[in-house]
């Protein structure tokens, strides 16, 4: 086995609805929201102007709330699995985002829609990762780019064994660093 070999942690369905969904909603505001403004900055450095944005797995959308203010040049939609998280984001990230309930093995979006996706923390929770590795390439434009926020266990061999894997620091002290996987478009 491939020494980071994706430990299947599974969506947990119950952790992101109703209560676990505003518990997490609380710790997006508080805890992590520095963690934010950094993804945030590390993403807008990437994005060209007035780039379409899809945050995967956006969860209470606190990632899409930072992208608004710092750039509102970008159209910015959002999807997550669980329908309390999408209400949490569409609140938090206000009319400017787009957010929807949708899977990552079924993006409910045409070919080549977006510029840069993006997604925090998530893909570790991805049931299917094989299924969900031809649909970030499929819905991304020609030149466009994937990067995938995520602990070091998160399912990268599976997404592009061969995407370059960047050190990003969290802010956060009981994780002070994520890997950052960059998937680029098919040409
Ligand atoms: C730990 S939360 C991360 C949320 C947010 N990105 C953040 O950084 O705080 C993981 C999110 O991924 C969502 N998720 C899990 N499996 C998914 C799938 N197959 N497709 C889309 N979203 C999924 C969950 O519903 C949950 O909201």
């Amino acid at each position: 086995m491939h020494k980071h070999q994706h430990r299947h942690q599974r969506n947990m369905p119950h952790v992101f609805a109703g209560r676990g969904s505003r518990i997490y909603n609380f710790f997006a505001h508080t805890v992590f929201r520095g963690m934010y403004r950094r993804l945030a900055r590390d993403v807008a450095a990437n994005a060209p102007q007035g780039a379409e944005v899809l945050d995967i797995g956006t969860g209470p959308g606190m990632l899409l709330a930072e992208l608004v203010r710092i750039r509102p040049d970008l159209r910015l939609t959002g999807i997550d699995l669980s329908p309390d998280m999408v209400a949490a984001a569409a609140r938090n990230a206000g009319p400017q985002v787009t957010v929807k309930v949708g899977d990552v093995t079924n993006l409910p979006f045409d070919d080549g829609s977006f510029d840069v996706i993006v997604s925090s923390f998530s893909s570790h929770h991805w049931d299917d990762p094989e299924a969900a590795a031809p649909e970030l390439t499929r819905v991304l434009r020609p030149g466009g780019k994937a990067y995938i926020y995520d602990f070091r266990f998160a399912p990268f061999d599976v997404l592009d064994a061969d995407g370059p894997r960047t050190r990003v620091r969290t802010g956060i002290p009981f994780f002070p660093r994520c890997i950052r996987l960059t998937v680029s478009a098919n040409v």
